[in-house]
């Protein structure tokens, strides 16, 4: 039977237990996207806290496919000694770490990223800021070029695996997604010409790390748009990553434009509200014969049983309840197996934004109040 604390391995990288830090940005890293102490602590506290496997916050593979202030930037190879001793960290704290590999397209900002944004094809919708500029196939090809470089320098900087964000509305999503891609060439059109720029990201990766490196991808299995990918056409690209040999699947969903169906949902204050990508990614789980990862809303020890026991899930992903407890795993492993104490506020972004980095405000509050501040 499948148990939250059993040791697994996905190729080389063993995991101590089936529960997974998904990748969450932090803000914590300077203007050029270099990694800060501050952001190398914080990574150390999750590995402390016994999470299984942490996936970094979003790590742009270009300057223009920067998304967020303060965001991780492996482009350069200036960074070697910083991310070198960030994957050190980790690794004496007893965890697991996997960069995830962005590159934000659409969604990128043009005071952010240095120029106007790329995407597959020139349109205006509501999850980009502004009018992007359509990607020439010379500039899908030199992308393609730097997801492969990013993952080199991952595998060479010790990190256990590299993950390709393919979700939450990003290039990859915006390949997939109808809404984004109008393109008439052999990148859109059909599900399949639809796929193409995911399999070159996932094949020039796989060819620069090898056969034995673990590559992951975090996977919209729909994004809750009109006119965005379905779940049947994401049970297709899920399909042809599993037969190309993609390791595992984390399934998500949403784009900022998905309002309550954002991939960060709100108010998940009793446990049917938990899970919100459970349906969804036993449907991805069916269709494949790779380890499958679910993330979105979980909160309760029964939920996260449950998912593994009852629907098949291999891993179980978090974010927001690691911000507030970077400690969880070990609570619960120790027996206390309350929920965690996260109430899906996201009052976190904002420290992320304007205060040099996330952290969990309403646990601030609490602590102020305690100590009669
Ligand atoms: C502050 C913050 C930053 C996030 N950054 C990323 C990111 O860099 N990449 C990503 O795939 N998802 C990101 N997410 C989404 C989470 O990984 C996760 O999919 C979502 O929060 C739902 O899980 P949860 O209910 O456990 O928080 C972020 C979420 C938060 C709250
Ligand atoms: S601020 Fe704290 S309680 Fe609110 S969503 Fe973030 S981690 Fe959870």
């Amino acid at each position: 039977m499948t148990a939250i604390f059993e040791e697994t391995a996905i190729k080389s990288m063993t995991m101590r237990n089936r529960l997974i830090r998904s990748a969450t940005w932090e803000g914590m890293c300077d203007q050029d996207g270099r990694p800060t102490e501050k952001l190398i602590n914080w990574y150390r506290d999750l590995a402390l806290g016994g999470i299984g496997l942490i996936v970094t916050g979003y790590a742009y593979v270009r300057p223009d496919g920067k998304h967020n202030t303060g965001q991780m930037g492996i482009h350069t190879h200036d960074f070697a000694d910083d991310y070198k001793q960030m994957t050190h960290a980790v690794h004496v704290a007893g965890g697991k770490i996997a960069v995830q590999l962005v590159h934000g397209g659409g969604q990128s900002d043009a005071k952010i990223a240095g120029r106007r944004p790329f995407a597959p094809s020139a349109v205006k919708v509501d999850q980009f800021p502004e009018m992007p500029e359509e990607l020439t196939k010379d500039e899908i090809d030199k992308i393609v070029a730097a997801f492969g470089k990013a993952a080199f320098r991952a595998k060479m900087w010790g990190f256990d695996a590299v993950q390709l964000h393919g979700a939450h509305g990003f290039l990859i999503n915006q390949f997939l997604s109808p809404l984004t891609n109008r393109r008439t060439d052999a990148y859109g059109g059909s599900i399949e010409n639809r796929s193409r720029f995911m399999l070159e990201v996932y094949r020039k990766v796989r060819d620069t790390v090898g056969v034995d490196y673990p590559v992951l991808i975090k996977l919209n299995a729909a994004d809750f748009v009109e006119g965005g990918l379905e779940i049947d056409e994401a049970i297709y690209a899920a399909e042809k990553l599993a037969e190309a040999g993609i390791d595992a699947i984390e399934v998500s969903s949403g784009t900022p434009a998905s309002g309550k169906n954002s991939p960060v949902r709100v108010k998940i204050t009793n446990p049917k509200k938990e899970a919100y990508n459970l349906e969804l990614a036993r449907r991805i789980k069916k269709a494949v014969n790779c380890p499958v990862v679910v993330v979105g809303g979980f909160r309760s020890y029964k939920v996260v049983e449950k998912a593994l026991r009852n629907y098949g899930m291999d891993y179980i992903a978090m974010s927001r309840p690691l911000i507030r407890e970077p400690g969880l795993a070990n609570r619960w492993l120790q027996g206390n197996r309350n929920p965690a104490r996260c109430i899906s506020c996201n009052s976190c972004f904002m420290g992320g934004l304007e205060e040099g980095g996330i952290y969990c405000v309403t646990e601030k509050k609490v602590k102020e109040k305690a100590a009669g501040q």
